[in-house]
Order: structure tokens, then C-alpha cells, then sequence
């Protein structure tokens, strides 16, 4: 979805539709009142009727208004005149994105932005959540489908405003945002395509890809010969056990004046296919494991979005990528394997695969000596029990990282939820026969996956995010829902303005 801004009066917009605010009490937004006043009082009867007052979100449609030059009025009800909180705002921007949608028109105009935020402020917050809740609804996934539906969806979206100074503000957000758009749109076609389109190898194309066609990213593709040189023997105990080669992708984004020497590194779990190996999955529900990349989805989809975003602090993507299958050369429950941090595990259950190929590749990222390293994986069942699609799960051994984190989730309406790392619980991953296990039980699951990652990150700045239950979602809206870029993108964003680092 492209993302505009434009000078101009609400009134006179040719467009399909345009989008005004009317608030509680029958009080019209400033566009609104333009709006009414132009088409001789229509807006202010209606809302005198009685359309309109009930519910905040709730939208009105008027065609071919006399007086109005777009085909279409949407009128949102936006609460209080006196200003919407976040959460209030959210549920204006949902409800008209909904409407939007319905529509199935391909352009709008908003005035949305013009609303008042109480406990937000900043244009780009506001042109950030209006756009991120339109291209969600206008999102469509149909590279398979033979005969693609006429209506190729909602591509445009022009934020209006007064004069040109505005529109120099409105600029620069719209730049950031689309930025932010086309990164999450990345994450979810990634993770939407089928394990046999998207192997490792097409991944470590679409890395390569995006290097070529943007001028501040580099890619390099480590393959098995590597990785076994590199001695990363818990990554290739998965591979082993499938035809399709790993790939160990390294994507770096390279700030013009960067604020701070180090960079930030993301991790992210590229399993194309988890059947959970010689520990056989269930089979209800097994196509979606090829979700289990989307950790490897996000972190190209962030990369993305911070190449067009440009913010002044380099940024390096990791993705070991590999299929988890059970052939005969797979993997056995009780087969103990050398990491490349020297550490030896001891696989009590081939379906914890991902914890396998992360330590190492966050051990391979120590080298970059990083200012904060991040992993983002699809890691465990436990944690969809535990916060189900609402929060990422947030696991870490820094509390500045971690609360950065968590603020950045709550700013882009991509939130997570913090557990602990207490010593008690490592005790469930040791192992009698090797230095530790893959596994630690039914109990707390979530948290001794990440206690096993903490093994390998003890020197540097680390936080765990477990998308299992926010990367998509099951049921008839299956699909990716491209978290935690936003997230991922705001703390970048606001770690390139933090001067406070230090620069050792
Ligand atoms: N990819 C799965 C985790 C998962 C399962 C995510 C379901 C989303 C939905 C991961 O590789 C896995 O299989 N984890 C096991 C760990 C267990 C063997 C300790 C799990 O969660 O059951
Ligand atoms: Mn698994
Ligand atoms: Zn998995």
C-alpha cells in the first residue's frame, strides 16, 4: 500500500472516498465541519437524527454527497471532542479501516491524523497506526491463486493536510511509515508461502535480492560446507534430517553517520517446515508449520523496512535456515551433538529444533559485538498457552533492553509480555550425559527454551521474543500477521536517537 500526503480542502478531494472524524455530543472534527457546510448542513442533520452517536469506531457512509467532490463521506464516530487516548484511537482507526475495506474502492483520502491523541504525541505515531491498521485490512495473499480476484485491493492511502508546512512534517512520516508498511508486508508474504516454495534457498534468495535492490544492504550466504567449518554441529543435527540444503543467511544494513559504534543484531528462527523430525508432530494442523520461519520472515521484513527508513544505526540480520524432517539420517532422540560455542546438548526430542539452530547462530553473532542482540522465533507451543495471540512472549538478560522492548511493543500496538529467567528454572534442562538437554519438560516451557538460548548469549545484551502465538493466525483469517516488525522497527527507530549509548 502506498502511503501519500496531500495539501488541499476536504471538500473538494476527487477520490473514491474521504474519510472525516465526528466526535460525541454532536460535535463535527474541523474537516468534518468544512464537509457540512458544503453540503448545506447534511453532516450536523444526520448526526442530530441520531446516526452516529453510539460507539466509538462506528462509521457512517453517505454516496454521492451533494457538495462533496469524492464519491463517497466515511464518517467515523471519534469519541470525545476533547481527544481520543491510544486505545480510543486505535478503535477509530479499526473501525473506518474495517469500512475501508468493505468498500473494495483502491484509494482514500484521510483526515484521521487530525484527531487529537491525548496520551501520544507526534504525527508519525498517528500516521503510523492509521496506516498500519488500513494495509492489515487491505492485506491480501494471492500469489497462488490462478485467477486473482478483479479487485486487486486497497493500494493508496493520502493523508490530507491545510498547508504546505504540514506537508513537510507529513513528508518525513510518510516516508518512515511506508517504510514500516512494506517491511511487514515482506514478513507476511514470507510466511504465508508454502514449505515448498519457501525453502531455505529461497530465502537466502529474497536476502539476496533485497541487497541487490537497495544500496545500504549487504548479504552473504554461508552454506552446509560452511557451517560444518564453522563447527556449528546443533544446527546441522536438524539439516541432517532433510534433502533441502541450509542456508545460513547474514543481512547487514549499514547507517550513513551512525550514532553509536555498535550495531543491533536481530536473530531469527528460519525453520521452512517443522514435522518436529524423528519426534513426530500430530498431523492436525501440521501446514502450519510452515510458519515456523517467521522469525527468519521478520527479521528480512525489519531489514526492509530500516533500509528505507534509514536510521543512524547499523543493523545485522542472522537467519539459520533449514527444514525439520525425519529421514534416515535424521536426528534421534538421545543423539548428543557438539555446538559451535563448544557447548555439547544432548537432543532428548528432535522437535525442539529450534533452540538447535539458534545457539548456534548466536554464537556465530557474538562476533559482531553487539550493542544488543534479539533473537525472534516461533519456539514454543508453551507460550501460545501461556499469552495466546495477544503478546509476544519477552525473555532477556538486560532490563534496559528489555523494558526499551517492551516500550517500543506498547508505542506500535505490537506488545509483549516479559517472563522470568530465574537460575531455579535451569535446572530442568541438565543433562546426565551431556552438558545440557534440548528439553526441560512440560512445566514452564517457554522459559527453559530460553534458559537453553541464555547459554549463548551470557557476554552480550540479549532479549528472546516467541512469536509461536502472534507471528499468524489459525482458523478461517489463517495468515501471517507480520509481528513483531513493528516492534522490531521502533526500538531501531528510537535506539538510532538514543545519544545516551555508550560509544566504547
Ligand atoms: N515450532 C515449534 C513451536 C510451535 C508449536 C509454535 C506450535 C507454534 C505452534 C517448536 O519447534 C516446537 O516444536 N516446540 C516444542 C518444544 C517441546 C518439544 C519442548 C513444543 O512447543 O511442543
Ligand atoms: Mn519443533
Ligand atoms: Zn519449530
Amino acid at each position: 500500500m502506498q502511503i501519500a500526503s496531500k495539501v488541499g480542502s476536504p471538500s473538494e478531494q476527487r477520490t473514491p472516498c474521504i474519510i472525516a472524524v465526528v466526535h460525541h455530543k454532536k460535535v463535527l472534527s474541523e474537516a468534518a465541519q468544512i464537509l457540512d457546510k458544503n453540503t448545506n448542513g447534511l453532516i450536523s442533520s444526520l448526526i442530530k437524527r441520531g446516526d452516529l452517536i453510539d460507539e466509538i469506531g462506528e462509521t457512517l457512509l453517505i454516496n454521492n454527497c451533494p457538495g462533496v467532490a469524492a464519491s463517497r463521506l466515511l464518517l467515523i464516530n471519534g469519541g470525545s471532542s476533547k481527544g481520543a487516548t491510544e486505545s480510543e484511537f486505535r478503535k477509530i482507526v479499526a473501525g473506518a479501516a474495517k469500512r475501508l475495506k468493505s468498500l473494495g474502492i483502491k484509494t482514500a483520502i484521510d483526515t484521521m491524523h487530525r484527531t487529537h491523541v491525548t496520551d501520544r504525541n507526534g504525527l508519525s505515531w498517528k500516521i503510523n497506526t492509521i496506516a498500519q491498521e488500513v494495509s492489515a485490512a487491505a492485506y491480501q495473499f494471492n500469489e497462488f491463486k490462478t485467477s486473482k480476484s478483479k479487485n486487486q485491493g486497497f493500494n493508496k492511502l493520502t493523508f490530507l493536510v491545510n498547508d504546505t508546512s504540514e506537508g513537510k512534517k507529513m513528508n518525513a512520516a510518510c516516508k518512515e511509515t511506508s517504510g514500516l508498511i512494506q517491511g511487514i508486508d515482506l514478513a507476511k508474504n514470507l510466511a504465508n508461502r508454502p514449505a515448498n516454495i519457501c525453502t531455505p534457498t529461497h530465502l537466502a534468495e529474497v536476502s539476496i535480492s533485497l541487497a541487490e535492490s537497495n544500496d545500504n544492504l549487504t548479504t552473504q550466504v554461508l552454506e552446509e560446507l560452511d557451517m560444518e567449518k564453522l563447527k556449528m554441529g546443533a544446527l546441522l543435527s536438524v539439516s541432517k534430517g532433510s534433502r533441502e540444503p541450509a542456508k545460513f543467511i547474514i543481512i547487514k544494513y549499514a547507517a550513513e553517520n551512525p550514532s553509536q559504534a555498535k550495531p543491533i543484531v536481530l536473530v531469527g528462527k528460519g525453520v521452512t517446515f517443522d514435522s518436529g523430525g524423528i519426534s513426530l508432530k500430530g498431523g492436525a494442523g501440521m501446514d502450519e508449520m510452515k510458519y515456523d520461519m517467521g522469525g527468519a520472515a521478520a527479521v528480512l521484513g525489519s531489514m526492509l523496512a530500516v533500509s528505507i527508513i534509514r536510521p543512524e544505526i547499523d543493523v545485522i540480520g542472522v537467519i539459520p535456515a533449514t527444514e525439520n524432517l525425519p529421514d534416515g539420517n535424521a536426528s534421534k532422540p538421545g543423539d548428543i551433538v557438539t555446538s559451535m560455542s563448544g557447548q555439547t546438548i544432548e537432543i532428548l526430542n528432535t522437535d525442539a529444533e529450534g533452540r538447535m539452530i539458534l545457539c548456534d547462530a548466536l554464537a556465530y553473532a557474538e562476533q559482531f559485538d553487539p550493542e544488543a542482540i534479539i533473537d525472534i522465533a516461533t519456539l514454543t507451543g508453551a507460550c501460545v498457552v501461556a499469552l495466546g495471540e495477544h503478546a509476544t512472549g519477552l525473555l532477556s538478560n538486560d532490563d534496559n533492553l528489555s523494558n526499551d522492548l517492551l516500550t517500543s511493543g506498547t508505542r506500535s500496538g505490537d506488545r509483549a509480555w516479559r517472563l522470568p529467567l530465574w537460575p531455579e528454572y535451569h535446572k530442568q534442562i541438565e543433562s546426565p550425559f551431556a552438558d545440557m538437554a534440548n528439553v526441560g519438560g512440560r512445566a514452564a516451557g517457554t522459559i527453559t527454551a530460553a534458559c537453553f538460548l541464555s547459554k549463548f548469549t551470557k557476554n552480550m545484551a540479549w532479549a528472546h521474543l516467541d512469536i509461536a502465538g502472534t507471528a499468524w493466525k489459525s482458523g478461517i483469517q489463517k495468515g501471517a500477521t507480520g509481528r513483531p516488525v513493528p516492534m522490531l522497527v521502533d526500538y531501531i527507530q528510537s535506539k538510532a536517537l538514543d545519544k545516551n549509548c555508550d560509544e566504547d
